[in-house]
Order: structure tokens, then C-alpha cells, then sequence
């Protein structure tokens, strides 16, 4: 008798689109951990759907196998319809006895070890980034600030050239240079502007248009290293010697190609002294001095557009 469609063939699992969901999610969460958080969590949605999906399809043989398949109406089991019921321990076996050897169906362990290994792979790769990405967060939050001194070192009103180490351990090569203003008093909180000399451009060290009074020259030894003090009057705001790109004393772009703003700095008073934190990036700053509306960006390289439709064009950033 010729066998029926199907039968006396292993069976084969149907092709599966979940792979390729879960696939994707783990993409979007590694891409997320660079881009935004809420690509992470988009990312970690649709991984943990597809994969509950894919886990589902590929146990599907398992569970059916313990609820037992009921009879296709119609079909050769029909013939004992109306019998009284077989004790289970007669009659035929109700599936054929296994190869000597196999356990299970190839197909079934093939899928099982992909979906193992492929585990194992997703781990090896997220888990260190996961990890770098959210140590920070666990770490000491001032580690990274930079003492520059007495707060009574920059006279209210007048902007200072302040140059200092941005990494002691690394010596004179990450010395930079910042244009610090004291803004005085908002309310009992201190308020400075802090430019990075970083030109948006391009990224040349820009100068203020104006003289520096050298006589006048601070000399500050913190626990960052030594930190220069030169105040300085900007009456023409700042120029980059390079493309001629043209600042306010707000940092903001007059002139010349930068796109943006300059960057700046987040700033902390601990103790009655000025500290440096990281910088950030600006497009525009709205009013003057203490009173002035800035809307921070993260750190973009030179060059780069942080808001409006240009922002979409360039590559990526690593973290920095
Ligand atoms: S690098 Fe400053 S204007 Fe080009």
C-alpha cells in the first residue's frame, strides 16, 4: 500500500520569520546603546517578543506530544469510532519505536542547538556593552570633574581664559582651554558660562576677539594639575583663526561656517570652588549671562548639526 502524504517522513518544522525578529531586535537594542535608551527599549521589546515566538514554534512538538493529537475526523483512526475504549496497556503502540538510538527528531535537536548557540553568541556580544554602558551610572559621579579653584578667582562680569588638564594621568597633551565668565548670583546659586574653545567648525582653538591681560596671570595648583588663569575682554565675542568663523560672548554663531554654537561645559561649585564636568553641545543660545536659555545636546563632533532635519545626516557618534 502506497504510503499516505506524509507519512514515513520526519517531521520538518515550517520555515520561521521569528529568527529573523529576534535577529533585528537584537540589533536595534545594540544600535539603541549608542543612539537612545528608547531604541533599547524598542529593541528589547521586539527581541523578547520574537524570541518568545521562536521558542514557541520550535517547542511546539514537545507540548503537542504531551496533550496528545486528537484523530483527523475521517481519516484511518475513524474506523474505531463507536469502539469501546482500549486499556492503554493493549493494542498498538501509538507511535513507532524509536530508531535504536534517536531520542528525538535531528530537525528538533538542530533547532535546539541554533537557538543554544545563538543564545550563547547574543550574550557574549551584549553583556560587556550593557555592562561599559551602565557602569558609569554605578561609578563615583565626580571622578570626572576638574577642580579649577576658588570660584573667587573669576571677578563677576569678566570672562577668563582658563586653561587646565582634562585628564591628569595623561599629562600636558590633554590640556584645554575654556573661556569661563562669572555671571554672579541667581537666586543664592552661582552662575557661570563656560565656552569650549572647540570651533564648530572644524574644530580649531578659538581666540577671543579682544586682549588679554597677561600682567594679571593666575597660576592655580589643584588636585587636577596646574590651571592658568587669564582674564581676557572679548569685546568682539570670538574668532577662529582658521575659516574665519565668528562667535558672540554667548558663544553663538555670527559669522563664517560653523554651524552651531560653541560647546560647553557643565560646571559644579563644591566647597566654594569651581569644577568642570563634561561638555555638552549647544545650537543657540537664547538671552545673556545668567539669564540665558540653553538647550543642551550631547557632545557632537565638529562640524555636526544637533538639531533640525541636518541632524539626521551624519554617522553616528561613539560614546565618549
Ligand atoms: S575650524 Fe573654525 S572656522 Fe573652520
Amino acid at each position: 500500500m502506497e504510503p499516505q502524504q506524509g507519512q514515513g517522513k520526519p517531521h520538518l518544522p515550517p520555515p520561521s520569520l521569528w529568527p529573523v525578529g529576534f535577529a533585528i531586535g537584537i540589533v536595534c537594542i545594540l544600535v539603541g546603546l549608542i543612539v537612545s535608551w528608547a531604541a533599547v527599549a524598542v529593541g528589547a521589546g521586539i527581541t523578547v517578543l520574537f524570541g518568545f515566538l521562536w521558542v514557541r514554534d520550535v517547542t511546539g512538538d514537545y507540548r503537542h506530544r504531551d496533550v496528545g493529537i486528537e484523530p483527523a475526523v475521517g481519516g484511518p483512526e475513524s474506523a474505531t469510532e463507536g469502539a469501546p475504549p482500549v486499556p492503554a496497556d493493549r493494542g498498538e503502540a501509538a507511535m513507532p519505536p524509536p530508531e535504536p538510538g534517536e531520542r528525538f527528531p535531528r530537525s528538533v535537536f538542530l533547532e535546539g542547538a541554533t537557538l543554544g548557540l545563538g543564545s550563547v553568541i547574543a550574550g557574549i556580544v551584549t553583556v560587556p556593552i550593557v555592562g561599559f554602558s551602565i557602569a558609569p551610572i554605578f561609578q563615583h559621579q565626580h571622578h570626572d570633574e576638574i577642580d579649577l579653584g576658588p570660584i573667587d578667582n573669576f571677578k563677576e562680569g569678566e570672562f577668563v581664559t582658563t586653561t587646565f588638564l582634562r585628564d591628569p594621568s595623561a599629562g600636558e597633551i590633554s590640556r584645554r582651554t575654556a573661556y569661563i565668565r562669572n555671571n554672579g548670583f541667581v537666586g543664592n546659586q552661582p552662575s557661570f558660562t563656560v565656552l569650549s574653545n572647540r570651533c564648530a567648525h572644524l574644530g580649531c582653538p578659538v581666540q577671543p576677539n579682544g586682549p588679554l591681560f597677561e600682567q594679571r596671570k593666575l597660576e592655580e595648583k589643584t588636585k587636577a594639575g596646574e590651571v592658568t588663569l587669564i582674564p581676557t575682554l572679548p569685546a568682539g565675542g570670538f574668532g577662529c583663526p582658521c575659516h574665519g568663523g565668528q562667535y558672540d560672548q554667548e558663544g553663538n554663531r555670527t559669522a563664517g561656517p560653523p554651524v552651531r554654537a560653541l560647546d560647553r561645559y557643565e560646571f559644579y561649585i563644591r566647597s566654594g570652588r569651581l569644577t568642570l564636568g563634561k561638555t555638552y553641545s549647544v545650537s543657540k543660545v537664547v538671552g545673556t549671562g545668567a539669564s540665558a536659555k540653553i538647550k543642551k545636546y550631547r557632545l557632537a563632533g565638529p562640524g555636526q548639526h544637533v538639531d533640525g532635519i541636518e541632524q539626521w545626516f551624519y554617522p553616528l557618534q561613539p560614546p565618549s
